[in-house]
């Protein structure tokens, strides 16, 4: 009879009938077993120590904890209260947590996992830790354990500062919100048709003339023109290595984008002689342009070797993408160079031309040491040795490249293009009324292995979303799209695929996810559902 009357009373107080199964933890973990003791307290006093090659992370968690409540951890040796220990059988980036009154122990085999530990933990927490100033709070977790890895090892986010360019702090901001959701690559587009954002010190033209322009089009219709020049906005290299100091501090490998044939026009605006044409039309406006890098012009290998050489001395990343995207073979067909060009490499058609253009480059990047990555149009022209595949134009091409033994990452368009549109009601920030809709739980439905045979799935790096910015002004339109989207991308790269399910996801996110975010100080557009 009491049952039956707290029943009722939940159900008229809208209060869930059940709690949740697993606290509610995003990306959701491997394995919770919930203790049975007393939750633990943080308090004043308490200590941090163990295995020396944690000490970042135990200085991590000092200053992760620090802010919101006021308490700092002290080190110390011995029995101590937060204790991180090494244990080599954990998983690469994995961990065990757990949770008692009595304290708080983290193993790992390496520093990421523990940082992933400090992720999770932090997710056990009120959510009230994430803000950046003290508040009065009940600080308990809930006594549990935990044992965690991801499915992943490339967990990514791309952002676009060319049609928007956004400063260092603002970036930052993103990183901690990536880092906290245990995304782990940042794709960085760093240079597009309406703006070059790398300063080059050999070429400083790219930054100085490429990153300023006469115009854009207008908000938001991309064939008219404002008339308004934008002075040079770019990131110093002074800043690049701060921001890359600042993500590797959070486990964030940054992923440099040079775009190359095409999305190149900032780049012909400084030096109008590397297009194919004698007078190439430099439009500001958007879309796919036919003016791009001409293949046949020794200058162009030359200066974009240049721009290597200084991007892999700042990104000390495994992988530097070359873009290879929207490049139309217009004024490839027509020029004397490029024809001249695809005779003597014994190409049958321009797009053999574009792949060998990027294997030019995929050694040149091998010769110090890097990888290179691409978006799929690399491939038309037949396999590019020795270069990974972006799939964005669904999932075929990755398929076709993993099953040939590249390495391959999804991040298939519309799924995870988080620009699109995300079914808002009344969405404030949606500009395009027929842009393809993508609202979260379509992100949140891809599997990006499937399709594969088992022995293509290891190729399978993992998966990105992508935020173009061609329709957002500010940081408060670049936060709305992205996030909660980006929490689901996490959730697809961090868990298991048995252990995904939509409605559970929804469940933690409203519960406890979205109030996070905005505990992180992001514009988070709401979280919406399928209608039911
Ligand atoms: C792309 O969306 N053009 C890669
Ligand atoms: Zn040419």
């Amino acid at each position: 009879m009491r049952s039956l009357l707290l029943a009722a009373l939940a159900a008229l107080a809208f209060i869930p009938a059940l709690p949740a199964a697993v606290p509610d933890i995003v990306p959701r973990p491997v394995s919770v077993v919930e203790g049975q003791g007393k939750p633990f307290t943080l308090k004043w006093g308490q200590t941090v120590g163990g295995d020396a090659r944690f000490a970042g992370e135990m200085e991590t968690l000092r200053q992760t904890l620090f802010p919101a409540t006021g308490i700092w951890l002290k080190p110390a040796d011995g029995a101590t209260t937060f204790r991180f220990v090494h244990d080599p059988a954990r998983p690469k980036e994995g961990y065990a947590l757990t949770v008692s009154e009595q304290g708080v122990e983290i193993r790992a085999s390496e520093p990421a996992g523990a940082f992933y530990a400090i992720q999770t933990l932090r997710q056990l927490l009120p959510a009230d830790i994430y803000r950046r100033a003290p508040v009065r709070g009940d600080w308990k977790m809930p006594a549990v354990t935990i044992e965690d890895a991801p499915r992943y090892a490339w967990r990514g986010i791309m952002l676009d500062p060319c049609r928007n360019f956004f400063g260092v702090e603002s970036l930052k901001r993103q990183l901690d919100a990536m880092a906290a959701h245990k995304l782990n690559v940042l794709h960085w587009h760093l240079t597009d048709d309406q703006g070059w954002r790398i300063e080059i010190k050999k070429h400083p033209r790219l930054a100085e003339i490429g990153g300023a322009r006469p115009s854009t089009p207008r908000p938001f219709n991309r064939l008219k023109q404002d008339g308004e020049p934008q002075p040079a906005q770019y990131y110093t290299q002074e800043q690049i290595r701060e921001v890359v100091a600042y993500a590797a501090k959070l486990h964030i490998t940054i992923v440099p984008e040079i775009e190359m044939p095409g999305h190149a026009v900032a780049a012909l605006r400084a030096y109008p002689a590397l297009a194919c044409a004698a007078d190439p039309d430099l439009t500001p406006n958007w879309g796919v342009l036919k003016e791009i890098f001409c293949a046949g012009n020794p200058e162009t290998y030359a200066l974009l070797e240049d721009v290597l050489d200084e991007v892999v001395a700042l990104f000390p990343g495994p992988y530097v993408h070359i873009g290879g995207d929207e490049a139309p073979k217009t004024r490839w067909n027509a020029c004397p160079k490029c024809k001249a060009k695809m005779k003597e490499l014994g190409c049958k058609d321009m797009h053999q031309l574009q792949t060998r253009f990027a294997e030019h480059f995929a050694a040149y990047l091998a010769s110090k040491g890097r990888n290179c990555i691409g978006w799929d149009e690399i491939l038309e022209g037949g396999l590019p040795k020795g270069a990974a595949i972006m799939s964005w134009r669904g999932t075929a091409a990755g398929i076709r490249a993993a099953k040939a033994g590249h390495p391959v990452v999804m991040t298939p368009k519309p799924v995870c293009y988080v620009d699109y549109n995300q079914l808002v009601p009344g969405d404030p920030y949606e500009y395009i009324p027929n842009n393809t809709p993508n609202p979260i739980w379509k992100t949140y439905s891809i599997d990006p292995s499937a399709g594969l045979p088992a022995e293509a799935q290891p190729f399978v790096l993992g998966l990105q979303g992508n935020l173009w910015a061609e329709y957002i002004r500010a940081d408060e339109d670049r936060d709305w799209k992205l996030w909660p989207r980006a929490a689901a991308i996490a959730e697809i790269g961090w868990t298991p695929q048995a252990d995904r399910d939509w409605d559970d996801f929804y469940g933690r996110m409203s519960r406890s996810g979205m109030e996070r975010l905005r505990r992180l100080g992001l514009n988070a557009a709401p979280l919406t559902q399928p209608k039911q």
